[in-house]
């Protein structure tokens, strides 16, 4: 395992559409690995695979609640409720801001052995895989961020 550079704000592939995912390769499970490794390095619950430069459908996530999840092909299929809160991203650090997210999420992704699975998340898990599916379409958090972006040295979570 490895760490990978994470990409900040401005780097052009955060911006980027990433593409699907139709086979695991070991190229590919050795990046799952890594992708954990970084994350947790960096005291992040997730982390999208184009956070560190690779343009596929791939995020991982790890809220301290239940077992780490990797998602490939992601697809949120329900949403409802709202929650309004502080949210970070490793691609920004030392910030944080205020957005709002639906309080519930249901979706359906692949695991590392391309098994399809129903995820169903509420608070930061709901609020995370939002944050990470986006990735993976190009938009950031701070596209939506209400009232502006703070300075968060106290170590909010980032995701
Ligand atoms: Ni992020």
């Amino acid at each position: 395992m490895a760490l990978r550079n994470i990409r900040e704000l401005g780097d052009d592939v955060l911006r980027k559409k990433s593409r699907e995912i139709q086979e695991m390769t070991p190229k590919i499970k050795e990046l799952i690995e890594d992708m954990f490794e970084t994350m947790y390095e960096a005291d992040g619950v997730g982390l999208a695979a184009p956070q560190v430069g690779v343009l596929k459908r791939l995020v991982v996530i790890d809220t301290g609640e239940g077992k780490p999840l990797v998602m490939i092909n992601p697809e949120i299929l329900e949403r409802s409720g709202s929650q309004t809160g502080y949210e970070g991203c490793l691609s920004v650090p030392g910030k944080s801001g205020i957005v709002t997210r639906p309080n519930y999420v249901k979706a359906r992704a692949k695991d590392e052995n391309m098994k399809t699975y129903i995820v169903e998340g509420t608070e930061l898990l709901a609020r995370a895989i939002c944050h990470e599916v986006d990735h993976l379409d190009g938009k950031m958090y701070v596209d939506f961020v209400e009232g502006g972006l703070v300075d968060t040295s106290n170590g909010e979570d980032e995701e």
